[in-house]
């Protein structure tokens, strides 16, 4: 087999063999096919597109590149979640717990990487103790017994994917659906997942801008789990705003007890309702969605939910304490209101701009060298439709520095406000399953 021949291939509309996909996967993976034939099929893709048929085997080809996750030694149906990116996002703070509650095993390996805040585990080790180094075989253990273990990121997941990630961010080819999907897919497949339901993100503040965007991306994903043989379904969710009202590591944490308690913001609180339920739905621990949902409602109601959280926290040295003396979390120094200068109804609250302020205050990586303050970001005090008086305050800025404006000018220029009312927007959009 030449390389040169399934560019040709590609190039010219036609549907590359298994075996093809395969060759070229395996063949870069291991440094064999270099960038300039391996950029060139992709550029093809990204012209031509792919069939399901070849997304699926690249999807495969890319999980076969590196470690695959054994998970069989966890009873039940690991159902996994992923977001395609949002602005503070703390769904997955949320739904580990919950979901955990009633039943569903949770095994959550996760990472810190890149963003406006950290990632899951920056924003768990804002909890006095918490850790993940913990081993494969304690990881088991723990989700066994309290259906619910973080783990990190183990070292060889999809190689494959990391490489060609690379590539595609400089040459020009990151926006193709058939590139994106199986991106997404190989990396929760490889890491064990026998079912996966997926939040997609549409908006400002999302990858997929427009919800046509979103709704083939989701559709791209759904196609190539079932085709794979992992029940997979996705929900198309608005992100032109951020999701709950604090965006930042301990204060994320602060909101996902508060939503564990079933006092938390309403947006986040609906959102992880509707994920949550479809996948207690997957994993079978529910019949029907109405169900499912009850049950989840029932846990928050009656405190298991939250005492899921303190259980799983303690067992990876956690201070379970801070879930009901929530000060003992990192605190920042200064907390310093923004106020509205006119009266009016919010318009916009432009998510990734609002997340890129979060960061200059430190609660994210601008680059792997970056380090995090756990204490610092922001909470919202409105959301798009809300009415605002002139002086009152739109943000609370969490700040270990005194001087802020540079952040104030950032949330100035994010948020708009209007004379007329403004409707909120709708939260959820569609629901796809095939
Ligand atoms: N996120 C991924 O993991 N992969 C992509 O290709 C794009 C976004
Ligand atoms: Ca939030």
């Amino acid at each position: 087999m030449r390389m040169v021949d399934i560019i040709e291939k590609k190039r010219n509309g036609n549907e590359l063999s298994t075996e093809e996909i395969q060759f070229f996967i395996n063949g870069y993976t291991k440094g064999e096919i270099p960038d300039y034939q391996v950029s060139s099929l992709l550029m093809a893709i990204f012209f031509q597109g792919m069939t399901e048929r070849e997304r699926a085997d690249l999807t495969m080809a890319m999980v076969r590149s590196g470690d695959q996750i054994d998970l069989s030694a966890i009873h039940g149906i690991k159902v996994d979640k992923h977001s395609t990116g949002g602005v503070g996002d703390t769904t997955t703070l949320v739904l580990g717990p919950l979901v955990a509650s009633v039943g569903v095993p949770v095994a959550k390996m996760s990472g810190r990487g890149l963003g406006h805040t950290g990632g899951t585990i920056d924003k768990l080790e804002s909890v006095p103790g918490f850790h993940v180094e913990i081993d494969n075989q304690e990881f088991i253990e723990l989700v066994n017994r309290n259906k619910l273990a973080v783990i990190g990121q183990s070292g060889n997941l999809t190689p494959a994917d990391k490489k060609l990630y690379a590539l595609r961010d400089v040459t020009a080819t990151v926006d193709s659906i058939p590139l994106i999907a199986s991106s997404i897919m190989s990396k929760k497949i490889a890491a064990g997942a026998d079912a996966i339901v997926l939040d997609v993100k549409t908006g400002a503040g999302a990858f997929m801008k427009t919800r046509e965007e979103a709704r083939q991306l989701a559709e791209a994903m759904v196609r190539i789990g079932n085709q794979v043989g992992r029940k997979t379904m996705a929900i198309i969710s608005d992100m032109s705003q951020p999701l709950g009202y604090a965006i930042g590591n301990a204060l994320e944490v602060k909101e996902a007890m508060d939503t564990l308690k079933g006092e938390g913001p309403k947006d986040l609180t609906e959102l992880c309702l509707t994920l949550g339920s479809y996948m207690v739905l997957l994993a079978e621990q529910a019949n029907t969605l109405e169900e499912a949902r009850e049950k989840l409602l029932t846990s928050i109601q009656n405190g298991s939910a939250l005492q899921t959280f303190r259980t799983f926290l303690a067992a990876q040295g956690g201070d379970a304490s801070v879930v009901d003396q929530p000060n003992k979390l990192p605190q920042a120094k200064y907390q310093i209101d923004l106020p509205a200068k006119e009266d009016g109804y919010i318009a916009e609250m432009e998510a990734d701009s609002i997340g890129t302020a979060a960061m200059w205050l430190g609660a994210g990586r601008a680059t792997k060298e970056s380090t995090i303050d756990l204490a610092v970001g922001l909470v919202l005090k409105k959301k798009i439709g809300d009415e605002v008086k002139k002086g009152e305050s739109i943000v609370t800025i969490y700040s270990n520095r005194e001087d802020v404006e540079d952040v104030k000018e950032k949330l100035y220029e994010s948020i708009k406000i209007s004379k007329e009312k403004v409707t909120a927007p709708t939260l959820i959009y569609e629901v796809i399953s095939k």
